[in-house]
């Protein structure tokens, strides 16, 4: 319930705050700054981008230095990529759920950010549908970046605007250096579209290509993953491995968190949370929204005894009497989905130690 309270209190506050919007559009959209490119692999569909923020290298660059600015914290010790860590595929370290400003514990796990560009619906409940509408979200959430109120947020404007760098940054991503929560929303989430993941082992052995390591269990992993007892890919679907909808998993008898629930107020929503890409999944552990589950294994040996039967648990998750030897399999396939090229990229580190 709190962090319904803490959402609905950051939409009043960003209302108020993004009443300029508009003068932006007319730098943006004018012929003197083109729309870029976000490169994606030739098998992957192309980056759906709003038309009130278009893409630019510019913005991007911009967003990745407010991703790792510290300056973005009541405290001045923690930026987005805090919980969100690179080596991490953009999720944390081993947390069950985040840690923020003055050692304030979260309630949910922290979701990982590869291929976050073809989603569109925000957290694990949904409650933002642009990446532009959630970034200013963890900046204002008192147990996270900790700017809950228009005072905290206006000093971390002056912080950032004490900076000359942003100066430079912000004129070449907007025309002029005007710092507004507009501005860096549209900025962070330009970088966020930039963080596309699709080197991992599978895709190279999807494109037939002969360095591969993707041997005869992640094949078998493959298999099962796809097959209609396990059900996996029909919530995990797609490039990546997400439907973009809400489930219950049966995780627990009697949720504690209530999920969509929260957002709908429908008791039928209760316990279904949003399904997560795999991308990169052997690097985000602990597993699901309160990150109950240590590892890949523990996760699927829940799938395969079937869940609690919760009230609003999916017809799809069921007993799966899969063998030991067949739970391996699935692992060695997830672990295939973990891209180095994507977590060793130079464009995705901190800049500012450039
Ligand atoms: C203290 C840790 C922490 C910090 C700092 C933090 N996040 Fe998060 N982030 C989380 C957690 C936890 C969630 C899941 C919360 C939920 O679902 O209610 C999350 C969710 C997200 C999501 C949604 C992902 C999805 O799949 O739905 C995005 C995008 C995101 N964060 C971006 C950011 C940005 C941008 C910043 C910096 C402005 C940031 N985060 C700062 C912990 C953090
Ligand atoms: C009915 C839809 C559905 C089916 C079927 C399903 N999943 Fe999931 N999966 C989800 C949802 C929803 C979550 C998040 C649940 C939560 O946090 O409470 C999830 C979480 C996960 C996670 C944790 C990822 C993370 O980042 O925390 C893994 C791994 C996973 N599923 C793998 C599988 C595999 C393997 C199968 C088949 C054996 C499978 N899933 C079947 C919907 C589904």
């Amino acid at each position: 319930m709190k962090r319904l309270l803490a959402g609905l209190s950051v939409v009043v506050l960003l209302g108020g705050l993004t009443s300029c919007a508009e003068d932006d559009q007319a730098p943006v959209n004018s012929k003197s700054i083109d729309q870029d490119k976000i490169t994606v692999p030739t098998d992957f569909p192309a980056v759906p981008v709003p038309s009130d923020n278009p893409f630019t290298q510019a913005k991007a660059d911009l967003g990745r230095h407010l991703f790792y600015d510290t300056r973005l914290s009541t405290n001045g010790q923690l930026s987005c990529a805090s919980c969100h860590q690179v080596a991490n595929g953009f999720s944390d370290v081993g947390k069950d759920v985040s840690i923020g400003v003055n050692q304030a514990r979260g309630t949910r796990n922290a979701s990982s950010l590869s291929n976050i560009a073809y989603q569109q619906n925000f957290f694990w409940d949904g409650r933002r549908h642009s990446l532009e509408q959630q970034a200013f979200d963890p900046v204002l959430n008192p147990i996270e970046l900790g700017a809950s109120t228009q005072a905290e947020v206006a000093k971390i404007l002056t912080k950032l605007n004490q900076e000359p760098k942003y100066k430079t940054l912000f004129t070449n991503a907007f025309g002029d250096d005007r710092i507004d929560v507009d501005r860096i929303s549209k900025a962070i989430a330009s970088f966020e579209r930039t963080m596309i993941s699709g080197n991992s082992e599978y895709d190279k052995w999807r494109r037939k290509d002969p360095t591969a390591q993707f041997g005869e269990a992640e094949k078998r992993g493959l298999t099962l993953f796809l097959d209609s007892n396990t059900n996996c890919s029909r919530c995990h679907e797609g490039v990546n491995f997400t439907d973009d909808k809400f489930h219950s998993t049966g995780i627990e008898r009697v949720y504690g968190d209530g999920g969509l629930e929260m957002i709908t107020n429908r008791p039928e929503d209760n316990g279904k949370f949003k399904t997560p890409s795999l991308r990169n999944v052997a690097l985000t552990a602990p597993y699901d929204h309160n990150g109950m589950f240590k590892d890949l294994k523990e996760i699927i040996k829940h799938y395969n005894e079937g869940g609690m039967k919760n009230f609003t648990q999916d017809s799809l998750i069921h007993q799966l009497n899969l063998s030991d030897a067949q739970v391996n399999d699935i692992v060695a396939f997830l672990n295939s989905l973990t891209d180095r090229d994507f977590i060793n990229n130079k464009a995705f580190k901190n800049p500012w130690k450039e």
